[in-house]
């Protein structure tokens, strides 16, 4: 039997059948510039099993340009965000912003395209994205944050931290600076399965003692 974690789409319907817009990530994508960890999901009304999610979720991760999206687990993703990568820029330190050297091999030998690199997208665990927002190049996601719907994120968020807007700031921590140093030393999305599931009531709680305590 299909370990739960290896399905496709992990979502019920009343009538017994799979729900085809919520995907675990992981089970989805084969592109080796995107790492997702177990039970990372994302729900888009349009798109189900067989959709090209890598390509809906980071556009420009060629396989000439040395980058990589990794997410980690048990992460929320809704429909719409979008993860930019390096690739994504122009090159933007001289006069003109065309990509000359990406057409014609003729015009690509007569100078060195130089293409930044702010390193990879990384996306901590139980970060849950908002619709339609926007993580821009080398941006690094902490554990427990939040982004709020439509955000544009242009600087690292920490972990527990909720960001929102364009530019995204951080509104607020979700948690006190104590609890958060408990929450990432316990780390409970690397305990084994069965001893995630079974304490959801206290993983989803506020009872940082309780978590603690059973760690
Ligand atoms: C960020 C979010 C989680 C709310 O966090 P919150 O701490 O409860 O925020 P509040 O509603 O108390 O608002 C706090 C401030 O942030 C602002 N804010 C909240 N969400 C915002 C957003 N998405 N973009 C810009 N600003 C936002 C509020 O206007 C408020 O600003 P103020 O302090 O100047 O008045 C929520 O607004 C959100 O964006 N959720 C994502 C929902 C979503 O995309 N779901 C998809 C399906 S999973």
């Amino acid at each position: 039997m299909t370990d739960f974690k290896d399905l496709i789409t992990p979502q019920m319907l009343p009538d017994g059948t799979a729900y085809p817009h919520t995907v675990f990530l992981k089970n989805v994508i084969q592109n080796p510039q995107i790492e997702v960890g177990e039970y990372t999901y994302y729900h888009d009304l349009n798109l189900s099993p067989g959709d090209d999610y890598a390509s809906k979720l980071a556009p420009y991760l060629y396989e000439n340009v040395p980058t990589k999206l990794i997410i980690g687990k048990f992460c929320s993703i809704a429909q719409g965000v979008t993860f930019l990568t390096n690739a994504a820029n122009h090159q933007f330190d001289g006069f003109s912003t065309y990509p000359f050297a990406e057409f014609k091999q003729d015009w690509s030998s007569t100078y060195q395209a130089n293409y930044q690199n702010r390193g990879y997208n990384t996306i901590g665990n139980d970060v849950w994205i908002g619709r339609n927002a926007t993580i821009m190049p080398g941006v690094k996601i902490g554990s427990g944050a939040i982004i709020g719907a439509a955000a544009v994120v242009t600087k690292d968020v920490p972990d527990y931290c909720i960001a929102a807007g364009n530019p995204a700031k951080i509104i607020r921590k979700r948690f006190d600076d104590q609890a958060i140093k408990k929450l990432l030393e316990i780390q409970w999305w690397n305990w084994p399965d069965a001893k995630i599931f079974a304490n959801i009531k206290y993983i989803v709680g506020q009872d940082i003692d309780q978590l603690i305590k059973i760690q």
